[in-house]
């Protein structure tokens, strides 16, 4: 399994175990460690941080379900993962277009949680260019239903049937400008708590 832990040991990075003696010391080694923990995670299927909750506001109330994540950008702080237009949380997104995308990994014994601003894309470039490299293969399923997400259905489903006689594929991209990171360490010798955002880096208590 890739997901071992975090960076490499030099120029002050945390080590490659998450060990007590190797673990990340400051906060700008914690805040690379954590960009390259999610870049690892969109190639590594067995990393938790593919898989995080996504919370969203719905109206009045909260909402939230797993999503995979995608693609990462560090320059430009951004996560991507991919939907259905019709979701449920593509309606919520566009009355509300913020979010926070909360993952735990108990290998790196690290929650993280990323409060984002999230956009959608639906006919853009940004989502032709994805669909056009999904779209012959078995996840292009996941955007070819007739029916939309959540839709009440007469029967039990049938892992079998297709997506019969589709017109057009309903593949979004949404892509999550990270505006905080708030990471948080559970260890035997203390928690630590974390902060990244446009005020700077910054531990709290945990
Ligand atoms: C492991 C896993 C990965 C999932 N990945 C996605 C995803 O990348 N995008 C997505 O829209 N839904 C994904 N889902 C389904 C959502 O959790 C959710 O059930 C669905 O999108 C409808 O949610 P909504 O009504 O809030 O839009 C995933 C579910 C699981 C269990």
């Amino acid at each position: 399994m890739r997901h071992a832990g975090p960076l490499a040991m030099g120029d002050g990075r945390c080590g490659d175990t998450p060990s007590m003696d190797t673990r990340c010391e400051t906060l700008p080694a914690i805040r690379i460690a954590v960009w390259k923990e999610l870049s690892d995670a969109t190639h590594d299927k067995s990393h938790t941080w593919r898989t995080p909750v996504l919370a969203t506001v719905n109206g009045h109330t909260a909402d939230a379900r797993v999503v995979i994540l995608r693609e990462v950008d560090e320059p430009e702080r951004r996560l991507r993962f991919y939907t259905d237009e019709r979701a449920g949380k593509v309606a919520q997104i566009r009355a509300a277009p913020t979010g926070c995308l909360v993952m735990w990994s108990p290998v790196l014994r690290w929650q993280l949680r990323c409060h984002v601003r999230l956009t959608l894309d639906v006919s853009g470039l940004a989502a032709t260019s994805r669909w056009a490299s999904i779209r012959l293969t078995p996840a292009a399923n996941d955007y070819l239903s007739n029916m939309p997400p959540g839709a009440p259905l007469q029967d039990t489903p049938d892992s079998a049937s297709g997506s019969g006689g589709v017109s057009r594929a309903h593949f979004a991209v949404v892509s999550a400008d990270v505006y905080r990171l708030d990471w948080l360490e559970l260890s035997p010798t203390g928690n630590r708590r974390a902060m990244f955002d446009d005020e700077g880096e910054r531990w709290v208590q945990p």
